[in-house]
Order: structure tokens, then C-alpha cells, then sequence
């Protein structure tokens, strides 16, 4: 006979209490506990146990991946879906979820595959509108259920290759006295999605929503259940979406997938290095980064603003920047390279709305902000990249192969790296720097403008 119990649940953390507290006692957060109802079954304490296997004995016909039809998904996947695991899809509201999937679903049930979607959120008219602005998806199954159960069920009777929940939020089930959406909801959804996914071989991809601090909402129990957790990024006001994963049983994580939002849906952008990486000659506090991002090198451009403050803490902002990394360059410039920006605030940008975490985009961050202190332009075509140690000393970057030969591929003439750095081919040719100081001596032209008053050398 099951037994029900009560228990409040943080709604922030997930962490448990058996009575409410007005604190919770993980996270610290005031006023997130919330009441829920747990059905409990008493210790069974039969179950025979099942004989493990060798593993060299194991089966693994089932490995092989199949493609998306979204060449950027899948790059991102790491090289497509693998049958059966759950993938998690988190963005914030409007950034094209939706549409990136049905256009994934549609090319997978025309490849002959049958591919479902339940929708939770929008009704099927919805959908149907929606799918006749990407065209394609008409042999796409659509169920608009957020019923556990049924759609549990409905996944054991169809059995499909592929199935999309949107969006997980929206599921409850009604044993639990709480509402769909909050955590105990969430995760019963995906554990529950996870057995159904794993025993009839579906490839479920969950839509996830993000809180304001961008991670998924409802418990971070929902990323250590699932296979594989992709982030959805760019603002609304842009057209160019990026796609990254933040986690992959199956490939590496960091891949990077760059998509432009289109009236007719979302298309991949399979050269962004062409769209983000141009600069124009002769402006000041631009420069060019290689940046990797996954298997995948990436130019872009990087500007810098410095003016001068009467602010007694200047302010150091970047947007696709690690505040701390900034304030890491900015430290440095100061310190071992003559660029003094004790009374400048300093504004660093990554153009694209992309998000760089790669210590390879340093040295180009601070040529930028060194050119806008000076008053001097970048050389000419000149690309940028390695680390940047404490003690002004530049450190190679990873993989610099990969990185001069996509610089070769866009035609940057001069790539500025490290010491030892060596390309295979002439082009583009390498100047390599030892220091901060000397990299800043071969990438930047004589002064054009005055610097600004702050940031004199
Ligand atoms: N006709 C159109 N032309 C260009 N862009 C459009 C058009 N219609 C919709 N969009 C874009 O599609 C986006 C909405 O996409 P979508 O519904 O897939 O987002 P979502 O992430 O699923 O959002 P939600 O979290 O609300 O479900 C809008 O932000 C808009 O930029
Ligand atoms: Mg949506």
C-alpha cells in the first residue's frame, strides 16, 4: 500500500526538509520551500537481482548515430543523436527552441524516421502555423498532452526514433500534489522520460526553460540525469543564435553551433569566423581573436573601449567576457606592458553575442584594449591568439595548428602567437612574441589619436 508523505522541497536547489523553514538550509535562499506530496511504497525486499554481464560481452549494435538534418545540431551532438538518450535543450524564452527542433523533427521523419512531438506549451494550430513557415515538417507526428502518464504511454505505443518534449515544465503527474513546473514535477518528468527513453530506444530531447541566471530551471538534478545538456544563446535583438554544449556522454563538450534567425527558420551559419572575424583597417581598439571553441576555430573580432574616470573603482565590463579574466588582462597590461588603466573604465565586447571562456582569446583582448588605450590601430589583417600569464609572459594556446589554418582559410596575413608557435604553411605568416610587451610592439601601428586622459603611457 503506498503512503503518502509530505515534504518541502527548495524550488532553488532541491534540497529536502521534512517541515517548512522559512530559510533553506542548502542554498540559504528565503521563501522557496514548497509543500509537496511524495507517494511512498514500503521496502519491498524482494527482486531477484539480475546477473551483470561481462563487458566485453555486451552488444553495441546500437551505437551507430544518425543525423539530425541540422548539420549544426549535430556538430554540437557530436556528430548526431545516439539512439536512446535524453538530451536536454535549454534557452531562454524565444530564442528559437522551438523552431530549431521542428525543423530538426521534419528532416528526420523525411529521412524515413518516425519522429514525434508533444507539445505542451502551444497548441497543435500552433505548431501547424509554425510548420508552414519552416516548410518540411508535414510528416512530423504532434501530440499536445502534459500528462505524464499518457505521454509515457504514448512513447511505448509508438515507439519513434526521435520524440520532443516542449517543454518539460509543462508535464506533471498527478500523483504528485504539486504544480507542473515545479521541482518534484520536473523531476519525476525527466526520470520517468529517462526509463520509457532508454527501454524503447527513443532519442528524447527535453526543452528545458532557463532561470534569469541562465541555467535550467528546476533542480540541477535534471543536467546529472540526462546524456547530454545544450544551451540555446543570443539575444532576441540579434539574428545569430549560438548552440553549445554544456555536457555530452558522447562527444566533446564546447562545440559550438552558430545559426542565423531567418523568416524562414533558423539556418546554420557554417563559416561564422567570415561573419565575426572582420575588422575594418585602421580602427582603434579592435583586434581579431582565434579563438577555439570545441574542435572548432572560431575569428572574432574583439573591441575594446577606454575612457577616462573620476570613479574611484573603474569599472571593468565585458560582454562574452569572464569578468575575472578581464580584470586579469587589465592587471597585466598595467603591470608588465606600460598600459596603465588606474583611472579608465574599461568596456570589452565579442562581436556576435558569442561568449568566449578560452584562455587562447587573452593576448587578442589585450591588444584590443592596449589600442584603445593608446590611440593606436591593430596592424593591418593581423589575427591574434594565446595565454597570457601573470607574469607577462605569453603561453601557448592548444591545438595553434587548427588555429593558423583557419586564419589561412579567411586570408589573415600575420597571426600574432606565442614564442615557438610554428605554422606548416607560409601563409599566415607567424610573428611570434615571448611577452606581453613585445606582442604589443608587433600588433600595434604608431599612435593616430590621442590616448585618453587615464590611460596615458
Ligand atoms: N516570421 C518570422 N520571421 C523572423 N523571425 C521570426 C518569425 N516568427 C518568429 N520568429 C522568431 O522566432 C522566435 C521564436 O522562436 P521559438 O518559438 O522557436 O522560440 P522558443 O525558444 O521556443 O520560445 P518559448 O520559450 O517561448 O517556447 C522569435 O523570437 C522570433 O525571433
Ligand atoms: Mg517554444
Amino acid at each position: 500500500m503506498a503512503k503518502v508523505v509530505v515534504q518541502f522541497t527548495c524550488s532553488e536547489c532541491g534540497a529536502t526538509s521534512g517541515r517548512w523553514l522559512g530559510r533553506c538550509p542548502g542554498c540559504a535562499a528565503f521563501g522557496t520551500l514548497v509543500e509537496e506530496l511524495h507517494g511512498r511504497d514500503g521496502p519491498s525486499g524482494r527482486g531477484s537481482g539480475r546477473r551483470p554481464e561481462r563487458l566485453g560481452d555486451v552488444r553495441v549494435e546500437e551505437a551507430a548515430r544518425f543525423s539530425t538534418g541540422v548539420p549544426e545540431l549535430d556538430r554540437v551532438l557530436g556528430g548526431g543523436l545516439v539512439p536512446a538518450s535524453l538530451v536536454l535543450l535549454g534557452g531562454e524564452p524565444g530564442v528559437g527552441k522551438s523552431t530549431l527542433l521542428l525543423t530538426a523533427l521534419g528532416s528526420i521523419a523525411r529521412g524515413g524516421r518516425p519522429a514525434l512531438l508533444v507539445t505542451g506549451e502551444e497548441s497543435v494550430a500552433q505548431v501547424r502555423l509554425r510548420s508552414e513557415r519552416l516548410g518540411g515538417a508535414e510528416d512530423v507526428s504532434i501530440l499536445a498532452e502534459t500528462e505524464l502518464d499518457a505521454v509515457c504511454a504514448t512513447l511505448e505505443r509508438e515507439t519513434p526514433a526521435v520524440c520532443v518534449i516542449d517543454s518539460v515544465q509543462t508535464l506533471y503527474a498527478s500523483e504528485l500534489g504539486s504544480a507542473p513546473g515545479s521541482v518534484a514535477q520536473v523531476r519525476e518528468a525527466a526520470a520517468r522520460l529517462l526509463r520509457v527513453a532508454k527501454e524503447n530506444r527513443v532519442a528524447t530531447i527535453l526543452v528545458g526553460h532557463v532561470t534569469k541566471d541562465g541555467s535550467v530551471a528546476g533542480p540541477r538534478v535534471l543536467e546529472h540525469l540526462v546524456d547530454c545538456v545544450l544551451q540555446f544563446e543570443g539575444d532576441r535583438y540579434h539574428a545569430h543564435r549560438i548552440l553549445r554544449s554544456v555536457k555530452n556522454r558522447f562527444g566533446s563538450t564546447n562545440e559550438l553551433g552558430v545559426f542565423e534567425m531567418t523568416s524562414a527558420g533558423l539556418e546554420g551559419v557554417p563559416e561564422p569566423s567570415a561573419l565575426f572575424g572582420s575588422t575594418r583597417a585602421g580602427e582603434v581598439g579592435s583586434a581579431v581573436a582565434v579563438a577555439l571553441e570545441g574542435t572548432r576555430p572560431i575569428l572574432l573580432e574583439i573591441q575594446a573601449l577606454v575612457s577616462r574616470t573620476d570613479l574611484a573603482m573603474p569599472r571593468r565590463v565585458g560582454t562574452g567576457v569572464d569578468p575575472k579574466r578581464l580584470a586579469m588582462i587589465v592587471a597585466v597590461l598595467a603591470r608588465h606592458a606600460g598600459v596603465p588603466l588606474g583611472s579608465a573604465d574599461v568596456f570589452v565586447n565579442v562581436a556576435g553575442g558569442v561568449r568566449i571562456d578560452e584562455p587562447g582569446a587573452d593576448l587578442a583582448i589585450a591588444l584590443a584594449i592596449a589600442s584603445a588605450a593608446r590611440g593606436a590601430p591593430v596592424k593591418e589583417s593581423l589575427a591574434a591568439f594565446g595565454e597570457l600569464g601573470l607574469t607577462g609572459r605569453l603561453r601557448p594556446a592548444a591545438q595553434a595548428e587548427r588555429r593558423l589554418e583557419e586564419c589561412a582559410k579567411l586570408g589573415v596575413a600575420v597571426a600574432l602567437a606565442p614564442e615557438g608557435t610554428r605554422g606548416r604553411s607560409a601563409s599566415p605568416r607567424v610573428a611570434s612574441a615571448d611577452t606581453l610587451r613585445q606582442a604589443l610592439q608587433a600588433g600595434l601601428e604608431a599612435a593616430r589619436e590621442a590616448a585618453p586622459d587615464g590611460a596615458e603611457t
